[in-house]
């Protein structure tokens, strides 16, 4: 049964990790009046080499924590939990879910005009093949190449957002994706918003490079405008931030995907 939704409640936004705080970045900007609860799962971080089994575990635990503090609308941050684990949200959540991969497809779909779109991810993102069923779903006749780049995480993570390491790798990764003559990039990944730029050097103008993070920040103002659930009150949101675990260099890496400082962030253990 669908609950009353309290407008004036908080967007649930989990990942991971920290790397969703580009999605709530770009909802921060888009979506300046709505206040928002962010689960990042630190302490288990990366998700993106895990087994779907394990995933899906620590997806349930994440849901139904950022349930049971009444948030209006579930947005999965993490490419990594939408390709595997986004049946699970919705199974369990009586609130509306949203998810990256289903946002960045529809990008996708929407920028490509040779529909030959190459998509960018973690492992089991890109072995999950989520990105390829909700492309074909949309655009049965696109052509999809598809590249899991396990090193970008680590990278974006030590900062090396432009560093001749990181060009060299990001050349290797794309270079069979960009034979195939792809027209669109999807950035399949929480931190590859970070890496735009280098991205957009390495694959040239002529590719449309499609952020999921922008894409989903579009989406969810669209779902809040047809369901009638934007905050009213145009006071000063409120933004608070759960983790697992407050790694060393935490709060620089948090304020560089943030691109603001971080604050109220509060440590809770899952069972
Ligand atoms: N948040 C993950 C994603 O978007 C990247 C980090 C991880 O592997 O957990 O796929």
């Amino acid at each position: 049964m669908t609950p009353q939704l309290d407008p004036r409640s908080p967007i649930g936004v989990f990942d991971s990790g920290i790397g969703g705080l580009t999605v709530v970045r770009a909802l921060m900007e888009r979506l300046p009046f709505e206040s928002i609860l962010y689960f990042g799962d630190t302490a288990r971080v990366p998700y993106g080499v895990k087994s779907v089994e394990t995933i899906a575990h620590y997806t349930t635990q994440i849901t139904e924590f950022l349930l049971e503090r009444r948030v209006k609308l579930l947005i999965i941050a993490c490419n990594t939990m939408a390709a595997v684990a986004a049946d699970v949200v919705r199974s369990l959540s009586p609130t509306p879910v949203l998810d990256v991969i289903e946002a960045g497809a529809a990008a996708a779909v929407a920028a490509s005009r040779s529909r030959r779109i190459g998509v960018i991810g973690t492992p089991t993102t890109i072995n999950s093949n989520a990105y390829g069923r909700a492309i074909h779903a949309l655009a049965p006749d696109a052509r999809l190449t598809s590249q899991a780049c396990a090193l970008f995480v680590p990278l974006v993570e030590e900062g090396w957002l432009d560093h001749p390491v990181t060009r060299l790798t990001a050349q290797e990764y794309l270079r069979p994706v960009l034979a195939e003559r792809i027209d669109t990039l999807v950035l399949g990944c929480t931190h590859y918003p970070l890496l735009k730029p280098l991205l957009q050097e390495v694959a040239g103008a002529q590719v449309t490079l499609v952020d999921s993070a922008e894409a989903m920040a579009e989406r969810t103002a669209g779902l809040l405008s047809e369901l009638d659930l934007h905050n009213p009150t145009r006071e000063p949101p409120e933004y608070r931030y759960f983790v697992t675990d407050v790694p060393l260099r935490f709060q620089t890496i948090g304020e560089r995907f943030l691109g603001r400082t971080l604050h109220n962030v509060n440590v809770v253990k899952l069972p």
